[in-house]
């Protein structure tokens, strides 16, 4: 991206050199690009600018507070998918309105917060969840906003993992139950059915499997609009795809001119949840290279960074590109696998990937690191998660210091 670039064979963040930042902090290290993403945010935004929308930010993707506040300050609203998610959320003083609450299996404690602090909508992925929020809003007098996450059964052709719109995803409700419930929405005192949501899986490359999905959602919609029930929220969900790997994708320009006139014949506001978007492409991982060697025919890039701070490679198979950030001059290129310290052969970051030969010592870049890193860092190995550090322009802000040895310890007890 323009904002995360080489200036003179040296890897800068807006106007910071790398190795600047890594003197400073040390490594493992996230840093991320405060401009990228308000860039990202900026085009998304605009892109829809016809039409009635708003953008709920998926904090899942990275939820360091600073993080997020970047976009509520945007005016950007934010997809909450716990509790926990709930609670940073509300640290960024977001109003409640622009929050809305997510998840397949919220526990009593979750649909009952989400009541109190009043936000947007609840999201209902199945009937029982349907019941119990009605069950709960009765208890406290309240009349819940709720949308039902309808599974339209689509084909969003990324990585099994990150699939949720297929009927054999855990996710959402069918087309027909969906309706059903709909239809008696009479029973339901205590719910108010606000709108319909859907979120078809992530990383997602092509956008017909989002047209297919909005038609779907559409006849739905007008069905009820037929029956005397009008929606507000028509919610596409999240999941468009960035480039990892210079892989074809669609701009967002490409997806607005698709998408628009399909929900310009609806009369309702139309929701974004996008997470990837806006923050992959606006992170690194800068790591040390603590050693080269060899194991018979192959080669090994052993770097200080592991697993338990970047999981993808590990989970999906998901390629980051890696370089150095600084290009020496006559370095050769090698054919290596670049590891972690953790103790499994799923800790790698790449595999027989080609890259200059950097020596110990030296640092790399995992790029496109900033969504979904952090957010799924843990402490295997009893490592300490790495500090987080935002740039922007020629600032430096430690958003996150990195944990110590203590946090790692926090209220355990030696029996
Ligand atoms: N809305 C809902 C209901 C979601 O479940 C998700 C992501 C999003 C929005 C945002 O999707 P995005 O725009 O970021 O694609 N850990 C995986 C990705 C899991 C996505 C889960 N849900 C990865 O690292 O690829």
């Amino acid at each position: 991206t323009e904002f995360i670039n080489y200036k003179n064979n040296e890897l800068f963040i807006e106007n910071i050199k790398a190795s600047e930042l890594i003197k400073q902090f040390g490594t493992p290290l996230y840093v991320y690009s405060k401009n990228h993403f308000i860039n990202q945010y900026k085009k998304f935004d605009n892109a829809f600018s016809e039409i009635d929308h708003q953008i709920f930010y998926a904090m899942k993707s990275n939820f360091n507070l600073s993080v997020i506040n970047t976009f509520v300050k945007l005016g950007s609203g934010v997809d909450v998918n716990s509790e926990g998610e709930l609670f940073r959320a509300l640290k960024t003083g977001i109003e409640t309105s622009k929050i809305i609450l997510t998840g397949v299996g919220k526990t009593k404690d979750e649909i009952r917060l989400g009541l109190e602090k009043k936000v947007l909508m609840i999201k209902a992925e199945s009937e029982e969840e349907v019941e119990l929020i009605n069950k709960i809003a009765s208890e406290k007098n309240l009349v819940a906003p709720v949308a039902l996450r309808v599974n339209p059964d689509v084909d969003a052709k990324t990585h099994p993992y990150i699939s949720t719109g297929l009927s054999k995803n855990k996710f959402g409700i069918d087309s027909a139950t969906a309706l059903s419930i709909y239809r008696r929405r009479n029973q339901y005192k205590h719910i108010q059915f606000t709108g319909i949501d859907m979120h078809i899986g992530s990383q997602i490359t092509t956008i017909e499997p989002f047209v297919e999905a909005i038609s779907k959602m559409s006849e739905l919609y007008f069905t009820l609009l037929d029956e005397g029930l009008k929606l507000n929220h028509f919610d596409v969900g999240g999941g468009i795809g960035v480039q990892y790997n210079n892989e074809s994708s669609f701009t967002i320009e490409e997806f607005a001119e698709r998408t628009i006139p399909l929900f310009k014949r609806l009369d309702c506001k139309i929701l974004f949840e996008p997470g990837r978007y806006l923050t992959a492409n606006g992170g690194v991982l800068l790591t040390e290279v603590l050693y080269n060697k060899q194991n018979g025919e192959k080669r090994f890039v052993i770097v200080d960074a592991a697993m338990n701070d970047l999981l993808r490679p590990a989970i999906y198979q998901a390629y980051h590109h890696i370089q150095p950030i600084i290009k020496y001059e006559g370095r050769n290129d090698i054919v290596a696998d670049i590891v972690g310290p953790v103790c499994e052969t799923g800790d790698y970051f790449a595999r027989d990937r080609k890259i200059a030969q950097t020596l110990s010592g030296e640092f790399l870049a995992i790029m496109s690191s900033g969504a979904y890193g952090m957010t799924m860092a843990s402490n295997y190995n009893a490592r300490r998660r790495p500090a987080e550090i935002l740039v922007d322009e020629n600032k430096v802000i430690v958003v996150r210091s990195r944990e110590t040895f203590e946090h790692l310890l926090w209220d355990e007890k030696v029996f």
